[in-house]
């Protein structure tokens, strides 16, 4: 074992990276917030079964991808690649397949065992989003929209596109497949390795493979909107009308087929040729078939998820405001009284940082670093005068103010209402 290396595939998320993190985050959960979408998590582990079937016994998710193991109990676990079958585990065993519709916004750490590189790791991150409940075309369309204003939100949209499909109902879809397999039967030498694999395991798979020759031979194969129901058709037609409405720009993709198997109708990616080979971004759409795959009721579901380090490599690091107030003693005989200050200007709710050691000038750098909008200068002389120095960052001008009067002068400078 590489000693005090972080596990591959995953990372330590400290100053600028957390910071970029958080700001995905909050932004994208703001928005949810404004859509009607109730923040909520589940947690990190389920009991293996809520994964195998609903994700696809022939996905590369499950068979290739998961954290499995067996607790001290014997219950095989696995740690969740993704979010929406907790989510939807979560509805049926707390009862709340009469509470729908549900919209529901969650982010945390998901796990895959893949080769890592840039944005593809082996524990990331997803922010989600998940409409239980609704069937009509509508519901699609609202998650669509969802996704693109957090992306607008986060200053990342105009760098992708987003790629729609449908993938139909499960009997076109399965007489697709078999139209496929007979197709591609005939080239079967030519094909890639993992699409060979693919060929018996999952045939869909193949219409997005990333390999040359393998798109050429795709090129020419049946094509899935043609094996569309007439229902399939309306309901894919819908969510476009909708799309056009809003103003919300699409192109039609008829090779985007999505790496877990519990999709039906819509499928959708917002992809992006900014980060090279993992150009997608926010993936989602339909999932209906996936509550009965876990032993519920039929329910109509849509949704999506994004990646959070993705997100965060295009996106613009936040603003960080200069709000916070730095605080050192200039000798050693003030260090009591700069500490008792300390306290009570936090018990008056403002932001500060004690300075613990360190003379003047490497005090005022930290304080820099930490960006302090102010410093205040704790000095002995000054204590007994009851005052402290306070100098503002900004434009290195000081004053010496009282120190009963200290915090309605701080709230003032930074703007908040008098105490
Ligand atoms: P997914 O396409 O597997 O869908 O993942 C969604 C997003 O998570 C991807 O588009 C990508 O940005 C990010 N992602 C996936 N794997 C990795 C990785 N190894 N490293 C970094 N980022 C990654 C789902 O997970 C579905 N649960 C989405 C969904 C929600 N469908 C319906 N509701």
């Amino acid at each position: 074992m590489p000693a005090l290396q972080p596990v591959r595939g995953t990372t330590d998320q400290l100053g600028d990276s957390r910071a970029r993190h958080n700001h995905v985050v909050t932004t994208a959960q703001q928005i949810a917030l404004r859509y009607g979408y109730e923040d909520m998590a589940t947690p990190i582990f389920e009991f293996t079964e809520v994964f195998s079937k609903p994700l696809g016994a022939s996905s590369d998710v499950v068979t290739k991808e998961t954290y499995s193991f067996e607790d001290r109990g014997g219950s095989s676990l696995t740690l969740r690649p993704e979010g929406t079958a907790g989510c939807m585990r979560a509805i049926i065993s707390n009862g709340l397949t009469q509470s729908l519709p549900l919209r529901w916004f969650y982010h945390g750490p998901m796990f895959r065992y893949e080769r890592p590189q840039k944005g593809r790791m082996r524990q990331f991150h997803q922010i989600g989003a998940e409409l239980i409940g609704v069937a009509g075309a509508s519901a699609d369309a609202e998650i669509i929209g969802l996704g693109a204003q957090i992306l607008d939100g986060l200053g990342v949209l105009e760098d992708t596109s987003l790629h729609l499909n449908s993938l139909g109902d499960s009997q076109s879809r399965a007489q697709y497949k078999s139209a496929l397999m007979a197709y591609l039967a005939d080239y079967e030498d030519q094909l890639s390795d993992d699409s060979k694999r693919r060929l018996t395991t999952n045939p869909l798979r193949i219409l997005d493979s990333k390999d040359a020759t393998d798109r050429q031979i795709v090129a020419d194969a049946p094509s899935l909107s043609d094996a569309l129901t007439d229902e399939a058709k309306r309901h894919f037609e819908q969510v476009t009308d909708l799309l056009d409405k809003a103003g919300i720009a699409w192109q039609f993709d008829p090779l985007l087929v999505r790496g877990l198997d519990y999709y039906a109708h819509t499928a959708f990616e917002f992809i992006t040729d900014k980060l090279g080979a993992q150009g997608t971004v926010l993936g989602g759409g339909r999932y209906d078939g996936l509550s009965e795959m876990l032993g519920g009721p039929a329910l109509p579901a849509v949704g999506f998820a994004a990646g959070i380090e993705r997100l965060a490599l295009l996106a613009s690091p936040p603003d960080m405001p200069a709000d916070k107030i730095a605080i050192f003693a200039a000798d050693a005989e003030a260090a009591a009284g700069c500490f008792a200050i300390a306290h009570e200007l936090r018990g008056a709710g403002l932001p500060v940082v004690m300075m613990h050691s360190g003379n003047m000038k490497k005090n005022m750098k930290s304080a820099d670093r930490l960006k302090c909008r102010f410093s205040i200068i704790a000095g002995s002389d000054e204590l007994v005068r009851n005052q402290v120095a306070v100098r503002n960052m900004a434009d290195s001008t000081q004053r010496d103010i009282d120190c009963d009067q200290l915090i309605a002068y701080l709230r003032a400078e930074l703007g908040l209402p008098a105490s």
